[in-house]
Protein backbone atom coordinates (compact mmCIF):
# COMPACT_ATOMS: atom_id res chain seq x y z
CA UNK A 1 0.00 0.00 0.00
CA UNK A 2 2.93 2.61 0.99
CA UNK A 3 4.53 1.64 -2.54
CA UNK A 4 1.75 2.28 -4.08
CA UNK A 5 1.08 5.93 -2.31
CA UNK A 6 4.74 6.55 -3.39
CA UNK A 7 3.87 5.34 -6.84
CA UNK A 8 0.84 7.88 -7.08
CA UNK A 9 2.77 10.92 -5.73
CA UNK A 10 5.43 10.30 -8.02
CA UNK A 11 2.80 10.34 -10.74
CA UNK A 12 1.08 13.55 -9.28
CA UNK A 13 4.36 15.29 -9.28
CA UNK A 14 4.57 14.22 -12.96
CA UNK A 15 1.50 15.91 -13.70
CA UNK A 16 2.11 19.32 -11.98
CA UNK A 17 5.23 20.27 -13.34
CA UNK A 18 4.14 21.13 -16.55
CA UNK A 19 2.71 24.05 -15.29
CA UNK A 20 6.04 26.50 -15.22
CA UNK A 21 5.41 30.25 -14.65
CA UNK A 22 6.87 33.24 -15.33
CA UNK A 23 6.87 37.27 -14.92
CA UNK A 24 5.82 37.81 -18.47
CA UNK A 25 2.19 37.34 -19.64
CA UNK A 26 1.58 34.52 -22.11
CA UNK A 27 0.43 34.27 -25.71
CA UNK A 28 -1.14 30.46 -26.23
CA UNK A 29 -0.78 29.75 -29.76
CA UNK A 30 -2.98 27.16 -30.98
CA UNK A 31 -1.49 24.92 -33.74
CA UNK A 32 -1.22 22.00 -35.77
CA UNK A 33 2.45 20.89 -36.00
CA UNK A 34 1.75 18.06 -38.78
CA UNK A 35 1.86 20.48 -41.08
CA UNK A 36 5.74 21.05 -42.30
CA UNK A 37 7.45 23.79 -43.20
CA UNK A 38 4.50 26.06 -41.32
CA UNK A 39 4.81 24.13 -38.41
CA UNK A 40 6.07 20.69 -37.46
CA UNK A 41 7.69 18.91 -34.04
CA UNK A 42 11.35 18.11 -34.01
CA UNK A 43 11.58 15.85 -30.89
CA UNK A 44 9.94 17.32 -28.31
CA UNK A 45 9.70 20.88 -29.75
CA UNK A 46 7.65 22.78 -31.81
CA UNK A 47 9.17 24.18 -34.94
CA UNK A 48 8.24 25.59 -38.48
CA UNK A 49 7.68 29.36 -39.99
CA UNK A 50 4.28 30.02 -37.92
CA UNK A 51 5.86 29.36 -34.53
CA UNK A 52 9.48 31.71 -35.65
CA UNK A 53 7.30 34.50 -36.69
CA UNK A 54 5.14 34.53 -33.80
CA UNK A 55 7.54 34.05 -30.99
CA UNK A 56 9.55 37.23 -33.33
CA UNK A 57 6.09 38.97 -32.73
CA UNK A 58 5.38 38.20 -29.21
CA UNK A 59 9.12 39.10 -28.10
CA UNK A 60 8.65 42.92 -29.18
CA UNK A 61 5.08 42.70 -27.30
CA UNK A 62 6.91 41.51 -24.64
CA UNK A 63 4.81 37.93 -24.17
CA UNK A 64 5.99 34.49 -23.68
CA UNK A 65 4.83 32.01 -26.33
CA UNK A 66 3.29 29.05 -25.34
CA UNK A 67 2.16 26.30 -27.84
CA UNK A 68 -0.37 24.17 -27.77
CA UNK A 69 -0.25 21.37 -30.11
CA UNK A 70 -3.81 20.22 -31.09
CA UNK A 71 -5.86 18.63 -34.13
CA UNK A 72 -5.99 20.70 -37.22
CA UNK A 73 -10.15 21.08 -36.65
CA UNK A 74 -9.95 22.25 -32.93
CA UNK A 75 -7.07 25.34 -33.52
CA UNK A 76 -10.22 28.03 -34.64
CA UNK A 77 -12.44 26.87 -31.28
CA UNK A 78 -9.29 27.07 -29.42
CA UNK A 79 -9.32 30.94 -30.28
CA UNK A 80 -13.24 31.72 -30.06
CA UNK A 81 -13.41 29.76 -26.66
CA UNK A 82 -10.89 31.74 -25.28
CA UNK A 83 -8.59 28.46 -25.05
CA UNK A 84 -5.70 29.88 -27.32
CA UNK A 85 -4.61 33.60 -28.28
CA UNK A 86 -3.70 33.38 -31.13
CA UNK A 87 -4.18 30.68 -34.50
CA UNK A 88 -1.06 30.44 -36.50
CA UNK A 89 -1.80 27.19 -38.32
CA UNK A 90 -1.13 27.83 -41.91
CA UNK A 91 -4.45 29.04 -41.59
CA UNK A 92 -6.40 30.16 -44.53
CA UNK A 93 -8.38 33.22 -44.76
CA UNK A 94 -12.05 32.18 -45.72
CA UNK A 95 -15.43 34.13 -45.62
CA UNK A 96 -16.31 31.44 -43.14
CA UNK A 97 -13.86 31.84 -41.04
CA UNK A 98 -14.02 35.19 -41.12
CA UNK A 99 -17.54 34.96 -39.32
CA UNK A 100 -15.89 33.43 -36.37
CA UNK A 101 -12.50 34.52 -35.84
CA UNK A 102 -10.25 38.17 -36.08
CA UNK A 103 -7.69 37.29 -39.28
CA UNK A 104 -4.64 39.66 -39.22
CA UNK A 105 -3.17 40.49 -42.18
CA UNK A 106 -1.98 37.92 -44.53
CA UNK A 107 1.79 36.82 -44.39
CA UNK A 108 1.91 34.56 -47.63
CA UNK A 109 0.18 33.30 -50.86
CA UNK A 110 -0.52 29.64 -50.96
CA UNK A 111 -2.17 27.11 -53.17
CA UNK A 112 -4.69 24.08 -52.91
CA UNK A 113 -2.77 21.39 -54.93
CA UNK A 114 -3.09 17.80 -56.41
CA UNK A 115 -0.52 14.72 -55.14
CA UNK A 116 -0.58 12.20 -57.34
CA UNK A 117 1.48 8.79 -57.97
CA UNK A 118 4.13 9.06 -61.19
CA UNK A 119 1.82 7.13 -64.19
CA UNK A 120 -1.49 8.44 -62.61
CA UNK A 121 -4.22 8.84 -65.03
CA UNK A 122 -5.26 12.07 -63.06
CA UNK A 123 -4.03 14.59 -64.99
CA UNK A 124 -5.91 17.69 -63.75
CA UNK A 125 -8.16 18.41 -61.84
CA UNK A 126 -11.17 17.50 -63.71
CA UNK A 127 -10.26 13.94 -63.36
CA UNK A 128 -10.73 13.77 -59.97
CA UNK A 129 -14.41 12.79 -60.13
CA UNK A 130 -15.14 9.43 -58.97
CA UNK A 131 -11.51 8.83 -57.73
CA UNK A 132 -10.38 8.33 -54.21
CA UNK A 133 -9.03 11.77 -53.01
CA UNK A 134 -7.60 12.25 -49.54
CA UNK A 135 -7.22 15.59 -47.39
CA UNK A 136 -6.67 16.74 -43.71
CA UNK A 137 -10.55 17.52 -41.77
CA UNK A 138 -11.33 20.80 -41.88
CA UNK A 139 -9.07 22.45 -44.31
CA UNK A 140 -9.74 24.20 -47.06
CA UNK A 141 -8.36 20.88 -49.09
CA UNK A 142 -11.25 19.05 -47.60
CA UNK A 143 -13.73 22.20 -48.09
CA UNK A 144 -13.13 22.34 -52.19
CA UNK A 145 -13.57 19.13 -52.46
CA UNK A 146 -16.68 18.41 -50.67
CA UNK A 147 -18.03 21.67 -51.94
CA UNK A 148 -16.87 21.20 -56.14
CA UNK A 149 -16.50 17.63 -56.42
CA UNK A 150 -17.38 15.19 -54.28
CA UNK A 151 -16.77 13.85 -50.91
CA UNK A 152 -13.60 13.30 -49.93
CA UNK A 153 -11.24 10.91 -47.64
CA UNK A 154 -10.65 12.92 -44.40
CA UNK A 155 -7.11 12.04 -42.47
CA UNK A 156 -6.37 13.53 -39.14
CA UNK A 157 -3.04 15.28 -40.95
CA UNK A 158 -1.50 15.44 -44.71
CA UNK A 159 1.39 12.73 -43.67
CA UNK A 160 -1.45 10.22 -43.03
CA UNK A 161 -3.90 10.78 -46.30
CA UNK A 162 0.16 11.07 -48.17
CA UNK A 163 1.01 7.79 -46.45
CA UNK A 164 -2.24 5.93 -47.92
CA UNK A 165 -1.35 7.10 -51.48
CA UNK A 166 1.38 5.59 -50.86
CA UNK A 167 0.24 2.21 -49.86
CA UNK A 168 -2.27 2.40 -53.18
CA UNK A 169 -5.06 3.56 -50.99
CA UNK A 170 -5.82 6.37 -52.22
CA UNK A 171 -5.48 7.60 -55.93
CA UNK A 172 -4.52 11.32 -54.97
CA UNK A 173 -4.15 13.92 -51.94
CA UNK A 174 -5.43 17.41 -52.05
CA UNK A 175 -3.18 19.69 -49.45
CA UNK A 176 -1.46 23.08 -49.37
CA UNK A 177 1.73 23.89 -51.79
CA UNK A 178 4.56 24.32 -49.40
CA UNK A 179 3.59 20.70 -47.31
CA UNK A 180 2.94 19.17 -50.66
CA UNK A 181 6.20 19.80 -51.83
CA UNK A 182 8.08 18.26 -48.57
CA UNK A 183 5.73 15.33 -49.17
CA UNK A 184 6.75 14.97 -52.73
CA UNK A 185 10.27 15.36 -51.79
CA UNK A 186 10.68 12.67 -49.57
CA UNK A 187 8.65 10.23 -51.56
CA UNK A 188 10.07 9.60 -55.25
CA UNK A 189 7.17 8.17 -56.55
CA UNK A 190 4.83 10.92 -56.39
CA UNK A 191 4.77 14.15 -58.50
CA UNK A 192 2.49 17.26 -57.87
CA UNK A 193 0.11 18.46 -60.54
CA UNK A 194 0.77 22.03 -61.70
CA UNK A 195 -2.97 23.10 -62.06
CA UNK A 196 -3.70 24.82 -58.52
CA UNK A 197 -7.45 24.30 -57.41
CA UNK A 198 -7.65 27.73 -55.04
CA UNK A 199 -5.45 30.45 -54.01
CA UNK A 200 -5.19 31.85 -51.06
CA UNK A 201 -3.84 34.22 -48.07
CA UNK A 202 -2.88 32.83 -44.94
CA UNK A 203 -3.12 34.98 -42.05
CA UNK A 204 -2.85 34.64 -37.56
CA UNK A 205 -6.12 34.45 -35.60
CA UNK A 206 -7.22 36.23 -33.02
CA UNK A 207 -10.63 36.23 -30.55
CA UNK A 208 -13.16 38.47 -32.23
CA UNK A 209 -12.79 40.27 -28.90
CA UNK A 210 -8.97 40.73 -28.66
CA UNK A 211 -9.15 43.58 -31.41
CA UNK A 212 -5.97 45.33 -29.73
CA UNK A 213 -4.07 42.78 -29.58
CA UNK A 214 -4.58 42.08 -33.09
CA UNK A 215 -4.16 45.78 -34.18
CA UNK A 216 -0.51 45.64 -32.04
CA UNK A 217 0.47 41.86 -33.63
CA UNK A 218 -0.70 43.60 -36.78
CA UNK A 219 1.58 46.88 -37.09
CA UNK A 220 4.36 44.24 -35.63
CA UNK A 221 4.06 41.64 -38.82
CA UNK A 222 3.60 44.59 -41.23
CA UNK A 223 7.10 45.66 -39.87
CA UNK A 224 8.37 42.11 -40.47
CA UNK A 225 6.80 42.39 -44.40
CA UNK A 226 8.53 45.40 -45.21
CA UNK A 227 11.88 44.92 -43.36
CA UNK A 228 12.19 41.69 -45.67
CA UNK A 229 12.57 39.39 -42.31
CA UNK A 230 9.44 38.11 -43.43
CA UNK A 231 10.25 35.99 -46.68
CA UNK A 232 13.87 35.41 -44.98
CA UNK A 233 12.26 33.32 -42.56
CA UNK A 234 10.25 31.65 -44.93
CA UNK A 235 12.56 30.98 -47.45
CA UNK A 236 14.85 29.71 -44.77
CA UNK A 237 12.65 27.33 -43.36
CA UNK A 238 11.53 26.25 -47.20
CA UNK A 239 15.18 25.70 -47.27
CA UNK A 240 15.46 23.62 -44.19
CA UNK A 241 13.17 21.30 -45.69
CA UNK A 242 15.41 19.93 -48.64
CA UNK A 243 17.90 18.05 -46.78
CA UNK A 244 17.20 14.31 -47.48
CA UNK A 245 16.75 11.37 -45.65
CA UNK A 246 19.70 8.40 -46.10
CA UNK A 247 18.38 5.35 -47.60
CA UNK A 248 18.79 1.80 -45.91
CA UNK A 249 20.93 -0.77 -47.50
CA UNK A 250 19.08 -3.04 -49.70
CA UNK A 251 19.51 -5.98 -48.16
CA UNK A 252 15.98 -7.46 -45.98
CA UNK A 253 17.55 -6.93 -42.39
CA UNK A 254 19.38 -3.68 -43.64
CA UNK A 255 16.34 -2.46 -44.34
CA UNK A 256 14.82 -3.39 -40.93
CA UNK A 257 17.53 -2.06 -39.18
CA UNK A 258 17.33 0.78 -41.04
CA UNK A 259 13.39 1.43 -40.83
CA UNK A 260 14.00 0.33 -36.72
CA UNK A 261 16.50 3.27 -36.83
CA UNK A 262 14.25 5.66 -38.65
CA UNK A 263 11.24 5.10 -36.83
CA UNK A 264 12.75 4.97 -33.29
CA UNK A 265 16.51 6.18 -32.96
CA UNK A 266 17.04 9.01 -35.11
CA UNK A 267 15.59 12.38 -33.29
CA UNK A 268 15.11 10.61 -30.59
CA UNK A 269 12.07 9.17 -31.83
CA UNK A 270 11.73 6.48 -29.00
CA UNK A 271 10.86 9.51 -26.37
CA UNK A 272 7.51 9.73 -27.88
CA UNK A 273 6.74 6.36 -26.62
CA UNK A 274 8.36 6.83 -23.52
CA UNK A 275 6.79 10.18 -22.61
CA UNK A 276 3.77 8.65 -24.22
CA UNK A 277 3.28 5.31 -21.95
CA UNK A 278 3.94 7.66 -18.60
CA UNK A 279 1.43 10.36 -20.08
CA UNK A 280 -1.16 7.00 -20.83
CA UNK A 281 -0.17 5.13 -16.90
CA UNK A 282 -0.66 8.30 -15.56
CA UNK A 283 -3.81 8.75 -16.95
CA UNK A 284 -4.79 4.66 -16.37
CA UNK A 285 -3.62 4.91 -12.45
CA UNK A 286 -5.18 8.10 -11.52
CA UNK A 287 -8.75 7.36 -13.63
CA UNK A 288 -8.71 3.69 -11.88
CA UNK A 289 -8.45 5.18 -8.70
CA UNK A 290 -11.50 7.95 -9.44
CA UNK A 291 -13.42 4.88 -10.69
CA UNK A 292 -12.99 2.81 -7.85
CA UNK A 293 -13.99 5.39 -5.33
CA UNK A 294 -17.44 6.04 -7.60
CA UNK A 295 -17.75 2.89 -8.18
CA UNK A 296 -17.91 2.09 -4.41
CA UNK A 297 -20.41 4.97 -3.44
CA UNK A 298 -22.77 3.90 -6.49
CA UNK A 299 -22.72 0.48 -5.74
CA UNK A 300 -23.58 0.81 -1.73
CA UNK A 301 -26.45 3.54 -2.37
CA UNK A 302 -27.90 0.94 -4.98
CA UNK A 303 -27.39 -2.25 -3.42
CA UNK A 304 -28.78 -0.36 0.11
CA UNK A 305 -31.62 1.01 -1.86
CA UNK A 306 -32.46 -2.74 -3.09
CA UNK A 307 -32.07 -4.38 0.36
CA UNK A 308 -34.06 -1.46 1.82
CA UNK A 309 -38.32 -1.74 2.40
CA UNK A 310 -38.86 1.54 3.31
CA UNK A 311 -36.37 3.85 1.53
CA UNK A 312 -36.65 7.42 2.98
CA UNK A 313 -36.68 10.65 0.53
CA UNK A 314 -32.53 10.83 0.27
CA UNK A 315 -32.16 7.22 -0.47
CA UNK A 316 -34.94 7.24 -2.77
CA UNK A 317 -33.07 10.64 -4.56
CA UNK A 318 -29.81 8.88 -4.34
CA UNK A 319 -30.85 5.77 -6.03
CA UNK A 320 -32.53 7.49 -8.76
CA UNK A 321 -29.03 9.68 -8.83
CA UNK A 322 -26.77 6.71 -9.33
CA UNK A 323 -29.43 5.49 -11.80
CA UNK A 324 -29.29 8.33 -13.79
CA UNK A 325 -25.50 8.20 -13.87
CA UNK A 326 -25.25 4.55 -14.72
CA UNK A 327 -27.36 5.01 -18.01
CA UNK A 328 -25.90 8.33 -19.36
CA UNK A 329 -22.57 7.28 -18.59
CA UNK A 330 -22.86 3.72 -19.77
CA UNK A 331 -25.24 5.08 -22.60
CA UNK A 332 -22.61 7.29 -24.14
CA UNK A 333 -19.00 6.54 -26.33
CA UNK A 334 -16.12 7.40 -23.65
CA UNK A 335 -14.86 9.46 -26.42
CA UNK A 336 -18.06 11.07 -27.05
CA UNK A 337 -17.84 11.86 -22.87
CA UNK A 338 -14.03 13.18 -23.16
CA UNK A 339 -14.76 15.45 -25.85
CA UNK A 340 -17.68 17.04 -23.85
CA UNK A 341 -15.55 17.27 -20.80
CA UNK A 342 -13.28 19.02 -22.17
CA UNK A 343 -15.06 21.14 -25.03
CA UNK A 344 -17.96 22.13 -23.56
CA UNK A 345 -17.52 21.71 -19.58
CA UNK A 346 -14.11 22.96 -19.14
CA UNK A 347 -14.40 24.65 -22.75
CA UNK A 348 -13.19 28.24 -20.99
CA UNK A 349 -10.99 26.97 -18.63
CA UNK A 350 -7.51 26.56 -18.51
CA UNK A 351 -7.02 22.73 -17.40
CA UNK A 352 -4.36 20.37 -18.11
CA UNK A 353 -5.56 17.66 -20.52
CA UNK A 354 -3.85 15.03 -18.46
CA UNK A 355 -6.45 16.25 -15.40
CA UNK A 356 -9.48 16.33 -17.77
CA UNK A 357 -8.88 12.97 -19.33
CA UNK A 358 -8.05 11.38 -15.91
CA UNK A 359 -11.25 13.31 -14.94
CA UNK A 360 -13.45 11.91 -18.30
CA UNK A 361 -12.06 8.01 -17.65
CA UNK A 362 -12.19 8.02 -14.23
CA UNK A 363 -16.58 8.97 -14.44
CA UNK A 364 -16.50 6.56 -17.14
CA UNK A 365 -14.98 3.91 -15.45
CA UNK A 366 -16.88 4.53 -11.85
CA UNK A 367 -20.32 3.06 -13.64
CA UNK A 368 -18.83 0.09 -14.65
CA UNK A 369 -17.02 -0.37 -11.18
CA UNK A 370 -20.37 0.63 -9.54
CA UNK A 371 -21.92 -2.28 -11.09
CA UNK A 372 -19.08 -4.44 -10.60
CA UNK A 373 -19.11 -4.18 -6.92
CA UNK A 374 -23.15 -4.50 -6.63
CA UNK A 375 -23.00 -7.76 -8.38
CA UNK A 376 -20.08 -8.70 -5.74
CA UNK A 377 -22.07 -7.39 -3.21
CA UNK A 378 -25.21 -9.37 -4.46
CA UNK A 379 -23.27 -12.36 -4.69
CA UNK A 380 -23.17 -12.58 -0.55
CA UNK A 381 -26.10 -14.92 0.69
CA UNK A 382 -28.43 -12.51 2.27
CA UNK A 383 -27.75 -14.91 5.91
CA UNK A 384 -24.70 -13.38 6.48
CA UNK A 385 -26.41 -9.74 6.97
CA UNK A 386 -29.13 -11.36 9.07
CA UNK A 387 -26.07 -13.08 10.92
CA UNK A 388 -24.22 -10.21 10.95
CA UNK A 389 -27.57 -8.11 12.49
CA UNK A 390 -28.31 -10.87 14.94
CA UNK A 391 -24.39 -10.24 16.52
CA UNK A 392 -25.73 -6.83 17.12
CA UNK A 393 -23.76 -5.36 14.39
CA UNK A 394 -25.52 -2.10 12.53
CA UNK A 395 -26.64 -2.11 9.29
CA UNK A 396 -23.11 0.08 8.45
CA UNK A 397 -20.67 -2.51 10.45
CA UNK A 398 -22.47 -5.57 9.10
CA UNK A 399 -21.37 -4.29 5.61
CA UNK A 400 -18.01 -3.16 6.48
CA UNK A 401 -16.53 -6.06 8.41
CA UNK A 402 -18.83 -9.03 6.89
CA UNK A 403 -19.73 -8.44 3.15
CA UNK A 404 -17.94 -6.20 1.97
CA UNK A 405 -14.72 -7.54 2.38
CA UNK A 406 -16.43 -11.02 0.84
CA UNK A 407 -17.46 -8.91 -1.86
CA UNK A 408 -14.11 -7.61 -3.20
CA UNK A 409 -12.64 -11.05 -3.38
CA UNK A 410 -15.81 -11.95 -5.42
CA UNK A 411 -15.16 -9.22 -7.52
CA UNK A 412 -11.08 -9.13 -8.19
CA UNK A 413 -11.36 -10.67 -11.48
CA UNK A 414 -13.92 -8.80 -12.95
CA UNK A 415 -12.11 -5.67 -11.17
CA UNK A 416 -8.71 -6.87 -13.11
CA UNK A 417 -10.95 -7.08 -16.22
CA UNK A 418 -12.09 -3.55 -16.26
CA UNK A 419 -8.30 -2.18 -15.39
CA UNK A 420 -7.27 -3.84 -17.92
CA UNK A 421 -9.65 -2.31 -20.59
CA UNK A 422 -9.53 1.04 -18.58
CA UNK A 423 -5.58 0.83 -19.69
CA UNK A 424 -6.62 0.32 -23.46
CA UNK A 425 -9.39 2.62 -23.79
CA UNK A 426 -7.57 5.81 -22.93
CA UNK A 427 -6.25 5.67 -26.21
CA UNK A 428 -8.54 7.35 -27.51
CA UNK A 429 -6.61 10.50 -25.38
CA UNK A 430 -5.65 11.59 -28.77
CA UNK A 431 -8.62 13.09 -29.40
CA UNK A 432 -7.96 15.81 -27.39
CA UNK A 433 -4.52 16.08 -28.47
CA UNK A 434 -3.40 14.93 -25.57
CA UNK A 435 -0.04 12.71 -26.47
CA UNK A 436 -0.47 9.51 -24.92
CA UNK A 437 0.89 6.47 -25.72
CA UNK A 438 -1.09 5.49 -28.91
CA UNK A 439 -0.44 9.11 -30.27
CA UNK A 440 3.11 9.21 -29.46
CA UNK A 441 3.02 6.23 -32.48
CA UNK A 442 0.74 8.52 -34.53
CA UNK A 443 3.18 11.00 -34.32
CA UNK A 444 5.79 9.01 -35.23
CA UNK A 445 4.10 7.52 -38.01
CA UNK A 446 3.46 10.75 -39.32
CA UNK A 447 7.07 12.04 -39.59
CA UNK A 448 8.35 8.80 -41.41
CA UNK A 449 5.30 7.26 -43.51
CA UNK A 450 5.91 3.96 -42.19
CA UNK A 451 2.82 2.36 -40.47
CA UNK A 452 4.19 -0.75 -39.82
CA UNK A 453 7.12 -0.36 -36.96
CA UNK A 454 5.42 2.69 -35.03
CA UNK A 455 2.40 0.85 -35.26
CA UNK A 456 3.78 -2.44 -33.24
CA UNK A 457 6.00 -1.11 -31.38
CA UNK A 458 3.04 0.44 -29.41
CA UNK A 459 0.86 -3.06 -29.35
CA UNK A 460 3.97 -4.79 -28.00
CA UNK A 461 4.07 -2.06 -25.49
CA UNK A 462 0.31 -2.11 -24.33
CA UNK A 463 0.64 -5.90 -24.83
CA UNK A 464 3.36 -6.18 -22.02
CA UNK A 465 1.43 -3.90 -19.61
CA UNK A 466 -1.27 -6.40 -20.22
CA UNK A 467 -0.11 -9.94 -19.55
CA UNK A 468 2.06 -7.72 -16.49
CA UNK A 469 -0.86 -6.84 -15.27
CA UNK A 470 -2.61 -10.24 -15.46
CA UNK A 471 0.20 -11.84 -13.61
CA UNK A 472 -0.07 -9.19 -10.94
CA UNK A 473 -3.96 -10.03 -10.25
CA UNK A 474 -3.41 -13.12 -10.60
CA UNK A 475 -1.33 -13.35 -7.49
CA UNK A 476 -3.23 -11.27 -5.96
CA UNK A 477 -6.24 -13.76 -6.26
CA UNK A 478 -3.93 -16.35 -4.99
CA UNK A 479 -3.05 -14.87 -1.93
CA UNK A 480 -6.17 -13.51 -1.37
CA UNK A 481 -7.31 -17.02 -1.29
CA UNK A 482 -4.59 -18.30 0.84
CA UNK A 483 -5.93 -15.96 3.51
CA UNK A 484 -9.40 -17.16 3.42
N1 LIG B 1 -4.44 26.21 -45.36
C1 LIG B 1 -5.33 25.16 -45.04
C2 LIG B 1 -6.50 25.69 -44.25
O1 LIG B 1 -6.44 26.72 -43.69
C3 LIG B 1 -4.68 24.01 -44.33
C4 LIG B 1 -3.98 24.37 -43.08
C5 LIG B 1 -3.56 23.16 -42.29
N2 LIG B 1 -2.70 23.54 -41.24
C6 LIG B 1 -2.17 22.71 -40.32
N3 LIG B 1 -1.37 23.20 -39.42
N4 LIG B 1 -2.45 21.45 -40.32
O2 LIG B 1 -7.49 25.05 -44.15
Amino acid sequence: MKRFLLFAAFLATLLFCGCEDSARPKLVMATNAEFPPYEYLVGEQIDGIDPAIVRLIAEKLDRDVKIDNMKFDSVIAAVQTGKADIAASGLTVTEDRKKQVLFTIPYIVAEQLIIVPENSPIKAKADLKGKRVGVQLGTTGDTYMTENIQQPERFDNGALAVSALISGKLDAVVIDNEPAKVYVQKHPGLIILSEPLTVEEYAFAFNKKDTELCAKFNAELQKLKESGELDEIIRSYKEGQQQEEEAGSGTFWGKIKHSFYLNFVKDKRYMYLIKGFLVTLEITVFAVLIGIVIGFLVAIVRSTADQTRNKSFLLKFLDSLCKIYLTVIRGTPVVVQLLIIYFVIFGAVDVSKVLVAIIAFGINSGAYVAEIFRAGIMSIDRGQMEAGRSLGLSYAQTMQSVIVPQAFKNVLPALGNELIVLLKETSVAGYIALQDLTKGGDIIRSQTYDAFMPLIAVALIYLSVVMLLTYLLGRLERSLKTNE
